[in-house]
């Protein structure tokens, strides 16, 4: 029996290429999070499923979630997603720590779906969350994590908007105005979080499954169609929705401070799919028109504690995928170029017997922090050329025994410049140049 060499469906090997590119997207990540004072935190891999099942939905635990039970008869899973681990990790230490809370992490998850553009079964996951008393100023701050990483890799409103609603409308409308019980309320959430991706004769058929009322069907189809915040601001008039469930004047108002208003868009069709959210939710999307895709996607939610049994402490966050961002830098031409490595000095020799040479000038040199492949053995000077341009280096050394000298060619430039080998500190200016 031959083995594939294929990895596992839905999962990536991450050659050097493609893993230059995530490492890139990582650090900006984490620069992004740190420009606001989030503290990176991580969690164990598996969970036992209970976890998920307590708040993440029915699509989660069905269809994706990866679990089995283990030599101890224990139910565990592969997480799937972040939010519950951090809420149990928030859950053991809250009480002392200062509020409000505010951590990040890149964590792989798996899923298991079916695999297609922007979808994979593992992926990592930006997931940037703040606990602290429930504030808009909270959302804000959570959002503008968000744009300040994307203006980061060069995008703009051009490039991507945030689509957003809130839970409390939506269970509002659903309980009061169109008098759903809690299970059919559920349903409704799940069709709507389908809206996009179902054909509207789909749609159709499966909301006429609800049997709702003509004067309520008009309604649920009048919301869908509202187009902006002053259409929604109007349809909430209408069926007298309590302004005191969403302060959506101080969330804009507060938005506009922080320089979010272009990226803000009101969606009636964004409920998100998991369980958990209470208040704000909201989604990244890409202008471009092919790949029009949630690429982050987040929310607010006041409940996770009370599994714990905790006291209430709301929390507000986000997940990105890698994926989905990766797809949408190409999209846009927003990728700097990681085909080659991002090595400083690749050091050689065409001269015989100068191995010990080779090897102890690249030693000093990385003692300085400098990056240094070296090949002791005797090439020609093509063959050097040729091997420190696939390896991305900048320089190119030649040792020359007879000269006890080093030639330093700048391969961006062509200059190059001799050196003593004893002159380290001349030979690291150089490079550093
Ligand atoms: P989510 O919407 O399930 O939310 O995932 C967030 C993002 O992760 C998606 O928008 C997408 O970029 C990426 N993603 C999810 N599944 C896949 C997949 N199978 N393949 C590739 N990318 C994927 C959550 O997971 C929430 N826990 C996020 C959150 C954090 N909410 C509050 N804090």
């Amino acid at each position: 029996m031959s083995i594939s060499k294929k990895p596992y469906k839905g999962c990536r090997d991450l050659f050097p290429e493609l893993k230059r590119a995530q490492d890139f997207m990582f650090d900006q990540m984490k620069k992004a999070a740190h420009a606001f004072g989030f503290e990176p935190y991580d969690g164990p891999m598996l969970e036992e499923v209970d976890l998920y099942r307590a708040k993440s939905g029915q699509e989660l635990i069905n269809d994706q979630i990866y679990s089995f039970t283990d030599r101890g008869e224990r139910e565990v899973a592969i997480r799937p997603e972040m939010t519950p681990t951090v809420a149990r990790m928030v859950a053991q230490v809250h009480r002392e720590a200062p509020k409000p809370i505010r951590w990040y992490s890149i964590p792989n998850l798996m899923r298991y779906e079916r695999p297609q553009r922007g979808r994979l079964r593992e992926h990592w996951q930006f997931n940037v969350d703040l606990f602290g008393p429930e504030s808009i100023y909270n959302e804000i701050e959570i959002l503008q994590v968000i744009t300040h990483l994307f203006n980061s890799f060069g995008a703009n409103a051009s490039h991507f908007e945030i689509l957003f609603n809130n839970r409390q409308f939506i269970d509002f409308f659903f309980s009061k105005t169109l008098g759903l019980d809690e299970s059919k309320s559920y349903d409704l959430y799940k069709l709507i979080d389908r809206a996009k991706k179902l054909p509207k004769e789909k749609f159709d058929e499966q909301l006429a499954a609800f049997n709702l009322e003509l004067k309520n069907s008009e309604l649920f189809n009048e919301y869908l169609t509202l187009k902006s915040i002053e259409e929604f601001k109007t349809f909430s008039e209408k069926i007298s929705f309590p302004k005191e469930n969403w302060d959506l004047s101080g969330f804009l108002s507060a938005g506009d401070a922080a320089g979010l208003s272009k990226y803000l868009v009101f969606d009636p069709t964004i409920v998100r799919g998991l369980d958990y959210y209470t208040g704000l939710v909201f989604e990244v999307f890409d202008k471009h028109p092919d790949n029009r895709r949630a690429l982050c996607g987040g929310g607010a939610y006041a409940g996770l504690m009370k599994i714990f049994n905790e006291e209430q402490l709301p929390g507000v966050g986000f997940g990105l995928g890698d994926v989905t961002l990766k797809d949408f830098l190409e999209s846009h031409g927003l990728l700097p170029d990681f085909s080659h490595g991002n090595n400083v000095l690749f050091l050689g020799t065409e001269d015989e017997s100068c191995e010990l040479e080779v090897l102890n000038l690249a030693n000093a040199i990385r003692s300085r922090d400098i990056s240094v492949i070296n090949s002791p053995s005797k090439l020609k000077f093509k063959k050097l050329l040729q091997q420190a341009s696939k390896s991305g280096s900048r320089f190119l050394g030649i040792i020359q025994k007879e000269t006890n000298k080093v030639k330093i060619k700048n391969l961006n430039t062509n200059d190059q410049n001799i050196f003593e080998l004893s002159n380290i500190k001349e030979i690291i200016t150089e490079l550093n140049k």
